[in-house]
């Protein structure tokens, strides 16, 4: 500390920022509150704009009032039920939103928690098949190790790590040129005695397609009259379980179809909420094993809790609250319609452009694919257009798509709140010119581009 006063002391040249070391050892003495504001505000800047990147499917818009309970509420501990009483109703209150809007048979009877995001939700679906299906196989007298989980091969990466954190066997339906998304082709030869479930994604991480949750729940049925293994599907709807409700609620991939045990997905994608929440609901108390339920002191009494974290912002809680109230169905859908139209557009503009053919178009969710046409060039590659739109900020993965798909690239755009008309303009005006420009090359650029950057 210089001592100084605040005011007289020249911003940039104050203890603390007259100095290029990064504190990777804490500082031995204080700073001024403003020096250290303002030291991490400017290391930040280097960071993306949140706005820009089009790689996230994770919320980058609030409107002042979420702001606003957002500052009001962030002291708010979740897991201290006994002190925030209220805001363990609300959370309440949004799972059983959930389960009525995917369609829970009994309202009364269903079960549900939040999460850091759907990450957790996923693992908390997966332990609980797993101990269901551990019950059962010891309660018919039968060995109850070795499970495995039956999945595509575009799971999102939260899927391989349930089943190496959890010890249950991956068992791995790669997408194919045939069947470029799991559609519950090749479960006969793949399920056993040991399956403890499978896992059916709604919108697929790397092209925004879902996968057909009742042809999959159909070859189950099937695979059930034939073999007596009753199989239960978990929906794993990070992001499609807050669109499908909306844009898509004639089809059936929700608690109206009887296989499915339970469902995820992620506030803060297109539940419109800021990072660190999720929702796992499952259809029946009967689907959550009791012995899986950890209780903590609520009002002198206890409340039944299941998650990994035990102390988790409540804030996310209530902006989820907040947005349910401020929306309604009504305003989801006109949202989530806002993004799919602007998702519609911007494919509609890439397909125009010759060397690009869509992989999907947006009409899921409102996330859209496109790859170069094949033997279309080899001068450059998506990676080089990708780094291209970074330079003028936007964010646009490029990327290999999964199993035998692996040896094609695919760009995509997540089209999420805050993505306006105006912006999507000007992202396809920056498209058309970066692609006129590398079409331009005389010859091929030299390095292959930086390659995937980007992580599922
Ligand atoms: C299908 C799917 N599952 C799970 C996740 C993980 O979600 P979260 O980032 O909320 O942990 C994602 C994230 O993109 C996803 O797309």
């Amino acid at each position: 500390m210089s001592g100084l006063d605040d005011e007289l002391e020249p911003i940039f040249t104050r203890f603390g920022e007259a100095t290029t070391a990064r504190y990777t050892k804490l500082p031995e003495g204080e700073m001024l509150p403003d020096t250290a504001y303002r030291m991490v505000r400017d290391e930040t800047m280097l960071d993306g704009n949140a706005r820009l990147n089009l790689a996230t499917f994770v919320g980058t818009w609030m409107d002042d009032h979420a702001q606003r309970l957002y500052a009001d509420s962030f002291d708010k501990n979740l897991i201290d039920k006994d002190e925030y009483p209220a805001t363990a109703a609300i959370e309440e209150y949004c799972w059983r939103i959930l389960a009525d809007l995917w369609n829970a048979p009994n309202p009364d009877d269903v079960i549900g928690t939040s999460t850091i995001g759907s990450s957790e939700a996923c693992m908390l679906g997966g332990l609980a098949l797993k101990r269901r299906w551990q019950h059962a196989r010891r309660a018919a007298g039968l060995p109850a190790e070795k499970p495995n989980l039956i999945m595509s091969s575009a799971v999102q990466v939260c899927w391989e790590k349930f089943c190496n954190y959890f010890d249950v066997e991956m068992r791995v339906i790669p997408t194919t040129p045939e069947h470029p998304v799991f559609d519950g082709e090749g479960l006969a030869e793949t399920v056993d005695e040991h399956t403890i479930g499978v896992v059916a994604l709604m919108g697929v991480t790397y092209t925004g397609a879902y996968e057909p949750v009742a042809k999959i729940a159909g070859i189950l049925d099937g695979i059930q009259a034939t073999t007596g293994l009753d199989v239960p599907i978990h929906v794993d709807g990070a992001s499609g379980a807050m669109i499908a409700p909306f844009l898509q609620p004639d089809l059936e991939w929700d608690f109206r179809l009887p296989r499915v045990a339970s469902i995820n997905t992620s506030g803060h994608k297109y539940g419109l909420v800021y990072p660190g929440v999720g929702w796992v609901v499952w259809r029946s108390t009967a689907s959550l094993p009791e012995d899986l339920v950890f209780r903590v002191s609520y009002l002198g009494g206890e409340m039944p809790t299941f998650a990994l974290n035990f102390s988790r912002p409540g804030a996310q809680v209530l902006l989820q609250y907040y947005r349910f109230l401020r929306l309604g169905r009504r305003g989801y859908t006109a949202i989530q319609r806002e993004s799919q139209q602007v998702a519609r557009y911007l494919a509609d503009g890439v397909a125009a452009l010759a060397p690009y053919e869509l992989v999907t178009d947006g009409s899921d969710i409102p996330v859209f694919a496109w790859r170069l046409k094949p033997g279309h060039t080899d001068k450059w590659t998506l990676s080089h257009l990708s780094e291209r739109l970074r330079v003028r900020g936007w964010l646009v993965p490029a990327y290999p798509l999964s199993g035998e798909l692996a040896d094609q690239t695919v760009m995509r755009i997540v089209c999420r709140n805050g993505l306006s008309r105006d912006l999507a303009e000007d992202l396809l005006r920056d498209i058309r010119t970066e692609t006129a420009l590398l079409e331009s090359l005389p010859a091929p650029i030299p390095h292959p581009g930086l390659g995937p950057a980007f992580h599922h």
